[in-house]
This record gives C-alpha cells, sequence and structure tokens, in this order.
C-alpha cells in the first residue's frame, strides 16, 4: 500500500499532468484536512482517531477517475466514493484499510432540456443545485428528491432517495432514465453498454457496490404553478397522540398530490407532533380535501402558504437542522401502532434531558403502491403505511455511547410494532447496527443479515449482479453487496 506508487501511477496518466496538483492531497498537503472535512456531514467520524484516506482524489473530469481506479487496483487501496457526504455511518469517507477517497467535488455540472423535460447532472451536484437548474428552466418542473439541500445526487439517487413529493411521483431512482458509472475494470459505461441489470442495481442497491456512478440522466416531472405548504405543530394537551394515531388510517390514502409527514420532538419538557405537508395544488382545493379526509387536524387557511415549487423547496430546506453529530435508524410500519405505544416512545424520550432527538414518519401509498418491490432494488412499497426514521444528535463533546445506547433501545421498544422477518430499512438511513460485512471473508448468510432488511427478495438479484460485474469485490465497504464465490 505504498501512496507514492499510487501517486506516479496517477501522475502518468495522461490526462493528468497539468491539473494533478489541483486534484490530489496527501497527507502532507496543507488543504488535506479541510478537503477531507469539506462535506463529512456526520462529525462522529471525524475525530482524531477516525481512520484518514491515504490520498483524496478530486477529479476534474471523467478520465481522472478511471486513473483513480486503475492505480487504486493496481496498488492495493480500497476506494471510497463521496458525492455529498451524507452518509449516516461515514462510509463515503472513511475505511479501516488503506483507502483513498476519490471526491465527485468538482463534477457537478447540470444540464437541465425542459422541452425533453429531462436532466443530465453529475453526482457531485447537490439537490439544491438540481433544483435551482430545473426551476430556471421552467416553474413547472421539479424534481422529486429529498428535502436536504445539501445531499448529494450520487449518493441519494443510488440508494433510492425520497422527497415530499414521493406519494405523486415515487423515488428519485424510479426517475432516472440512463446513468454513466465507471466499472472496476475502469470503463465508462451508459446504460446501453452496463447492461439492464447493471442499470437496475444501481437505482437503490447503492452505488459503492457497482462502481463509481458519474452521472445521471433523470425525468424532470410536471409540478403546478401554485403549491401549498403547512406545518401545524399539536401538543400533548391539543390531542397530539390521538391525532397521529389517526394519521396513521388516512396518510398513505390520500390524495396523491398530498403528503403529510409527522414529527415527533421533545420541547419544554413535553412531546409535541409536527405535521408538515406539500399539497401540489392551491389552498382552495387543499382545505376541502383535508376537511373530508383529515378533519382531526383543523387545518385552518391561515395555516396555508401558496408558493411555487422551488420557493416550497427553499422554505422546506430552511426547515432542515444539519446535526453534528448523529445516528440514524429506520423501520417500516405495516398496521397502525397503538397509542400507548406512543407513550411509551415519548417515555424513551423523557429519559435522556438535553438531547436532540426526533422521530419522524414519512406517509407512503399513492405512486409507491404501484410501483412493483422488483421494479428497482428499493423493495419498500405497497403495504407500508409509513416509514420511521429516528435520529438522535448530540455535541461534539458529547458522550456518543450514551446517545447510540438509547436510540438503540427506542429501536428495541419499538420492535413489536414494526415490520419484522425482515425488519426492513431504507439503505440511505444507513445503520451498520443491522449487520455488517467482515474485514475478510463473509457469507452469503451473514451478509443477508443486512442485506434481506434493505432489499429484501432483491437482494439475490443484486448479489448475481455484483458477482457478474464486479467478481473479484474490489468496490467494498461494510455493506458491500459480495460476489458469490467463483465455482473454479
Ligand atoms: P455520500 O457521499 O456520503 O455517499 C453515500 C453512499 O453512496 C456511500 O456509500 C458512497 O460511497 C456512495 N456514493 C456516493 N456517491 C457515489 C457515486 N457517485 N457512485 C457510487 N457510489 C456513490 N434521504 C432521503 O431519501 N430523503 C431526504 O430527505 C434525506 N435527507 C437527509 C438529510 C440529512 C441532513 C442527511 C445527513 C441525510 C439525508 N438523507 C435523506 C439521506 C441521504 O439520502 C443519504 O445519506 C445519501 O446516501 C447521501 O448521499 P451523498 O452523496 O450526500 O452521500
Amino acid at each position: 500500500h505504498d501512496e507514492n506508487l499510487f501517486l506516479d501511477c496517477f501522475s502518468m496518466h495522461p490526462d493528468n499532468s497539468s491539473s494533478i496538483s489541483q486534484v490530489i492531497y496527501t497527507k502532507y498537503s496543507p488543504s488535506y484536512s479541510s478537503v477531507l472535512s469539506s462535506s463529512a456531514q456526520n462529525l462522529r467520524f471525524s475525530t482524531p482517531n477516525t481512520p484518514k484516506p491515504q490520498v483524496i482524489i478530486t477529479p476534474l473530469d471523467v478520465s481522472q477517475v478511471q486513473a483513480a481506479i486503475k492505480c487504486s487496483k493496481k496498488h492495493g487501496f480500497q476506494i471510497r466514493v463521496r458525492s455529498g457526504g451524507h452518509d449516516f455511518e461515514g462510509l463515503s469517507y472513511v475505511s479501516q484499510v488503506p483507502f483513498v477517497v476519490i471526491d465527485l467535488i468538482n463534477l457537478s455540472k447540470i444540464s437541465v432540456d425542459a422541452k425533453q423535460k429531462t436532466a443530465w447532472v453529475q453526482s457531485g451536484a447537490t439537490l439544491g443545485q438540481l433544483y435551482y437548474r430545473i426551476a430556471d428552466k421552467s416553474k413547472n418542473l421539479g424534481f422529486p428528491g429529498g428535502v436536504c439541500p445539501t445531499v448529494g445526487v450520487g449518493g441519494h439517487f443510488s440508494g433510492g432517495g425520497y422527497g415530499i413529493m414521493l406519494r405523486k411521483f415515487g423515488l428519485a431512482a424510479d426517475n432516472i432514465v440512463d446513468a454513466h458509472l465507471i466499472d472496476a475494470r475502469g470503463r465508462l459505461l451508459d446504460r446501453k453498454s452496463m447492461g439492464e441489470d447493471l442499470f437496475w442495481a444501481i437505482r437503490g442497491g447503492g452505488g459503492a457496490s457497482f462502481g463509481v456512478v458519474v452521472a445521471w440522466k433523470v425525468r424532470l416531472v410536471t409540478v403546478p404553478s401554485t403549491v401549498t405548504l403547512f406545518t401545524v405543530i399539536r401538543t400533548m394537551k391539543q390531542n397530539a397522540t390521538k391525532i397521529v394515531h389517526e394519521w396513521q388510517y388516512i396518510a398513505n390514502k390520500l390524495h396523491e398530490g398530498l403528503f403529510i409527514d409527522v414529527v415527533l420532538i421533545r420541547a419544554n419538557s413535553t412531546m409535541v407532533a409536527a405535521f408538515t405537508s406539500l399539497f401540489l395544488g392551491g389552498i382552495d382545493r387543499l382545505l376541502p380535501l383535508m376537511q373530508e379526509s383529515f378533519p382531526e387536524l383543523g387545518l385552518k387557511k391561515e395555516d396555508c402558504t401558496e408558493m411555487s415549487w422551488i420557493e416550497s423547496a427553499h422554505t422546506l430546506a430552511g426547515f432542515q437542522k444539519e446535526e453534528p453529530v448523529f445516528q440514524g435508524k429506520s423501520d417500516y410500519v405495516k398496521q397502525p401502532i397503538p397509542e400507548s405505544a406512543f407513550e411509551g416512545i415519548y417515555d424513551r424520550f423523557a429519559e435522556e434531558e438535553g438531547q436532540s432527538a426526533v422521530i419522524a414518519l414519512i406517509p407512503y401509498g399513492g405512486k409507491m403502491n404501484e410501483i412493483s418491490e422488483s421494479e428497482i432494488p428499493f423493495p419498500h412499497r405497497a403495504g407500508n403505511i409509513y416509514k420511521i426514521l429516528y435520529l438522535v444528535a448530540w455535541g461534539e463533546d458529547g458522550a456518543s455511547q450514551r446517545y447510540i445506547n438509547w436510540i438503540r433501545k427506542l429501536y428495541g421498544y419499538t420492535t413489536p410494532y414494526v415490520s419484522n422477518n425482515p425488519r426492513e430499512a431504507y439503505l440511505n438511513y444507513r445503520d451498520l447496527d443491522i449487520g455488517t460485512n467482515n474485514h475478510g471473508y463473509t457469507s452469503y448468510k451473514q451478509a443477508s443479515i443486512w442485506g434481506k432488511k434493505y432489499f429484501k427478495n432483491n437482494f439475490d438479484r443484486l448479489v448475481h449482479v455484483k458477482t457478474t460485474v464486479d467478481p473479484h469485490n474490489f468496490f467494498r465497504n461494510e455493506q458491500s453487496i459480495l460476489p458469490l464465490p467463483s465455482r473454479a
């Protein structure tokens, strides 16, 4: 694992001669630390003891990604690919073995074709940049991705990616029509040359198991000129628990242009429920819909604001709190949870004063019910009322283990109320507690412990694709898809 050999190899690459000093950072480079931490979102993985990459490459063009792959392979370095750096477990910039980070920050070109309703977006772009470019071209086009504007397109699209329009348009990954990927042999492939199996795998199966996705072609969606946003907060005194309980019966059955999520949070020593909604239309249509399907919330006209789709993306971005140090987990709910269980959840929140913790309930239904479980690797479709995101955050100097134990206990508490066999989880809310690969050999059986939770039966097809395209398991991490051993 000699980094000098890697650097010699990389600099011998013909396209690199003029720009090499701009794209290579070693531990001796003055800006190494700032480049490394630039998009490391979870400071849980930015401690002095966290293993650091031998080299960081920030390619200016695709050929430099190819060179980085070839040279890493030749000189025995593992690769970690980073787009927006939002991985909950830091897998895009931390590894336990000698490794190189390919950071796609400079590959962030976006070209929107409003006529064809498509866009090519390079993986280093963020969601916010994509939404801005789309709205710049047309007020009636949008894209159904996540709400946090700094999330990277690379990890987000390849792990599924949902936002506040998922009930109408599905996931980001459901709206990908082509991609450019560099495989373990360093070849640049598009949808046609990679074939449908590999193209299927990178739309929800996690790109990092299969190569480096350098760009995506997405189908844009038509949004109305006016959408409506509301956030309504209900306290315990205002019957929050009853309303949340009731929400479970309608959340996935509402008009598909209406999305209402719930965030449970502790404020001033009591729990509150915040209901946030985007409706793809104006207030005049929203109010009767709410009256008919969810009168318990008591929505009033004054709670609602009409705006354009891009203004709604901007407003929702403002609600996002980027936590410095956090741990997250996810669950899927197929039967309404009893009120008493919500009370139990509140008791767990009360046990840990002083932390910042939330539970978000994300409604499914609508378009999510229409897409089959095997259409792309993301399997959580019909039959789910909602997804739960558990998140606990703490300050940089906080005692991590205490908070991690707390969220594990909460996750233990909800076991009887959520999906089981497997207990399903969302890949983009990465959680290494649900199982990992070993550093050395890992059996199919061991990998399926976490694999079936993220992908259900699609896990087997992912293993098949991996075995075909990366049989020597060059692209690997703690939760990457494993190839089956060769029979030879
Ligand atoms: P990052 O660069 O860390 O990559 C994540 C994983 O993908 C890593 O394994 C990485 O190696 C791999 N990868 C990245 N780029 C790749 C590429 N070009 N080719 C191959 N592999 C690549 N999710 C959601 O669905 N909806 C939401 O609203 C939000 N909101 C949100 C807010 C905040 C504050 C955080 C921290 C996270 C979210 N997420 C989310 C989760 C988010 O979708 C998830 O963390 C994504 O994987 C992040 O993608 P990045 O490119 O930013 O991460």
